[in-house]
């Protein structure tokens, strides 16, 4: 159901031309040219800033049914085989290297394994017993500002947030939890290549973790990298490699995502007031039901993953009516499908008390986002807690000037400049 016709025929009368992407503007508000793709070019062939080329599926039904399609491989190594390839695939971070082998990276069966074994240490009864220290780890950075009456809600919340409670989870010693910060605000600053301080910081991290796994090995704690150690299956255990890759990922998936769902939840809020005051109101009477619907719709509205992480056909197949040819690079734009009027009410408005909102925010298929649970904790804290103390929350800058970080997979501000009064 819902496939699209093909993409590739002539330009009908009316339609115009395809939009520009990734421009400061498409950065700024890429919503008006996913409209167009979506109604004119569905699965669209385009060259991406890095020089490759890649399809992008936009629509809803498309993009749900390739993200669970298993002939699109993780593995990077099936680019090389597309007649296309230019040999640059514009992943971040050395491809063969150690910390690449994780699961955003590989496929059925070693995927099945690894992410059995990381489920039964990352469980949802860990992140819900997090939960006081979410709510401890919040309240201590609005402690740091609620004076001042004016902060950077990225800076000094949005992204301090995250990295301490992923630590925190991995059991990573608060005394160097400072030096993952700054590791990971250079991968986020600069990511996109193994070049200069990114390739400094991916290596001391890396340094770090073995180090880390090393004596979680012989000290065994009750945090989750010991819960990987320990974890078996069928008698097999990860080994230090795989132990330090899954680390990895649960930082790196686990961070700037988060950020931005704060960042741009945040955003969407203070740019539609009536939507903020139900959910304030809600939340004074102590309801919690449209904190959680409305996590899921800010998802959807304005959802941190613009594209989902690479895929590349493992053969000739066809998306949406459109032939992608074997080893084609394949974007599934999360942010547009999640837009579809074919899928969704009123795709444009912001509706958190939005019931029939199965988004693809997390992706969707095998590598569904593991991290959810403890994302949607994080993000409801965070919301609840900055507007409920924070009352007169307001935007402290003109939205014509704000920034968006313009990267492929992520969509996030730069800054978030608010005012409030002080308390
Ligand atoms: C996978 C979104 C937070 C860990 C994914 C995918 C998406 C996603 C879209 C699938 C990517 C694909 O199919 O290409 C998000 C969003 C988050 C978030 C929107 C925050 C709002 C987290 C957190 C963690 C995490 C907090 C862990 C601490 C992971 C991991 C995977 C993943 C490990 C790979 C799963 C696999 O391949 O089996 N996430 N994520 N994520 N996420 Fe998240």
């Amino acid at each position: 159901s819902g496939t699209a016709p093909a993409s590739d025929a002539a330009p009908a009368p009316g339609r115009g031309s395809a939009p520009e992407l990734f421009t400061w503007e498409f950065a700024t508000d890429p919503y008006p040219a996913y409209a167009w793709l979506r109604e004119h070019a569905p699965v669209h062939r385009t060259t991406l800033p890095s020089g490759v080329e890649a399809w992008l599926v936009t629509r809803y039904a498309d993009a749900r049914q390739a993200l669970a399609d298993q002939r699109l491989s993780k593995n990077p190594a099936h680019h090389d085989e597309s007649p296309h390839a230019k040999g640059k695939t514009g992943i971040p971070g050395e491809r063969k290297a150690e910390l690449m082998t994780h699961l955003l990276n590989i496929d059925p069966p070693d995927h099945t394994r690894l992410r059995r074994l990381v489920s039964k240490a990352f469980t949802p009864r860990r992140v819900a017993g997090f939960a006081p220290r979410v709510q401890e780890l919040t309240d201590r950075l609005i402690d740091a500002f609620v004076e001042k009456g004016s902060a950077d809600l990225i800076h000094e919340f949005a992204f301090p947030l995250p990295i301490h409670a992923i630590c925190d989870l991995l059991g990573v010693p608060e005394e160097d939890q400072d030096d993952f910060r700054d590791w990971a605000g250079m991968m986020i600053r600069h990511g996109g290549g193994p070049r200069g301080g990114v390739a400094r910081s991916v290596k001391k991290m890396r340094g770090y973790l073995a180090e880390l796994i090393h004596r979680k090995r012989e000290e065994p704690g009750d945090d989750l990298i010991s819960g990987l150690i320990k974890a078996s299956d069928h008698g097999e255990h990860l080994t230090e490699n795989e132990a330090a890759a899954m680390a990895f990922i649960l930082l790196f998936a686990g961070f700037e995502t988060t950020v931005n769902l704060i960042g741009n939840g945040l955003y969407a809020l203070l740019r539609n007031p009536g939507q903020r005051e139900l959910l304030q109101a809600s939340l004074a009477a102590g309801g919690t039901g449209l904190l959680e619907t409305g996590i899921e719709e800010l998802l959807r509205y304005d959802g941190p993953v613009e594209m989902a992480t690479w895929r590349y056909a493992t053969r000739a197949l066809t998306i949406g009516g459109q032939e992608i040819p074997a080893g084609d690079p394949v974007l599934v734009v999360l942010a547009a499908a999640d837009r579809d009027p074919e899928r969704f009410d009123g795709p444009d408005v912001l509706d958190l008390a939005r019931r029939d909102n199965q988004h693809l925010g997390y992706g969707h298929g095998i590598h569904y986002c593991l991290g959810a649970p403890l994302a949607r904790l994080e993000g409801q804290t965070a919301l609840a807690t900055l507007l409920t103390r924070l009352p007169d929350l307001r935007l402290a800058s003109d939205p014509a000037e704000l920034r968006w970080r313009g990267g492929l997979i992520m969509r996030g501000l730069r800054t978030l400049p608010v005012e409030f009064s002080p308390s």
